[in-house]
């Protein structure tokens, strides 16, 4: 076979293609436990970070000892021993303030215990924004209605806009905001402008981002779906008419 044959630059490419994807697949069938892990240390490191419980200097895993995750059915508001997250439930269209057209029947909560006593419980949120759909966490204190902590782990919304969700001052104004008014409607919400802490209703209002009004709206609508009746408004009212979080 001569050096230029065709039939010889088709072998030599062949094999390179086969050696390479060999090496492709060696690597990712030999990380792929790796990166599982490294997934769920950076779910937990999140969990940590929106509950305002994160330590950088100390190990994910070591922080995460007091975090328990149990699996919640919406629709009873009782805890439920199999997750059954694959099972979608399709929201009817005028429950939909998230945007998202279904969820799982039944959603992972995260409780933070200390000596049998709640301290936090950490449920995750998520809905449309203006261009992506929002992924995030709400902590709640143990009256389930005062914010302890908040904020997302993946977003798309724009750099310097939508993406100001991201900022930590901005962040720093939810703990302390109450979800639930006495008849326990969820109040909880972003204005458009600053909140005036005279208002009556300052206590449920967090302060708007300017340019980004659309992102906003949707955090405000995410909240009012997951922690409305559609979402864990159920679960958390069984909590506090004396449920407890243990079975
Ligand atoms: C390229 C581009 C990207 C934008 N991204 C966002 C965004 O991520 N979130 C958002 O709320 N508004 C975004 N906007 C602005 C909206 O179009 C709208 O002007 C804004 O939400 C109004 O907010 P304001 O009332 O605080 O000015 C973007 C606008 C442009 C031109």
């Amino acid at each position: 076979m001569s050096r230029d044959s065709t039939r010889k630059v088709l072998t030599v490419a062949f094999l390179v293609c086969l050696v390479c994807s060999i090496f492709v697949s060696v690597a990712a069938i030999g990380l792929k436990d790796r990166q599982e892990q490294n997934q769920e240390e950076e779910k937990r490191r999140n969990i940590l970070q929106i509950a305002r419980l994160y330590d950088p200097a100390r190990s994910v895993d070591e922080q995460f000892k007091k975090v328990s995750s149990r699996s919640v059915d919406l629709a009873s508001g009782q805890f439920t021993a199999a997750s059954d997250a694959g099972s979608l439930y399709a929201i009817p269209p005028a429950k939909d303030f998230a945007g998202i057209k279904v969820r799982p029947r039944s959603m992972e909560v995260y409780l933070v215990e200390e000596e049998g006593s709640l301290q936090q419980i950490i449920l995750p949120v998520y809905g449309k924004g203006l261009w992506s759909t929002m992924y995030g966490f709400i902590a709640l204190a143990p009256d389930l209605t005062t914010v302890s902590g908040f904020g997302f782990y993946q977003h798309g919304e724009t750099p310097g806009l939508g993406g100001e969700i991201d900022n930590r001052n901005w962040l720093a104004r939810w703990p302390g905001k109450r979800v639930y008014n006495e008849q326990g409607e969820v109040k909880l919400r972003v204005l458009k402008g600053p909140v005036d802490a005279t208002h009556v209703e300052a206590a449920y209002q967090v302060d708007g981002l300017s340019g980004a009004t659309l992102t906003a709206r949707g955090v405000s609508n995410l909240l009012a779906y997951w922690l409305g009746e559609n979402g864990y408004q159920p679960f958390l009212a069984g909590l506090r008419q004396g449920g407890g979080v243990r079975p």
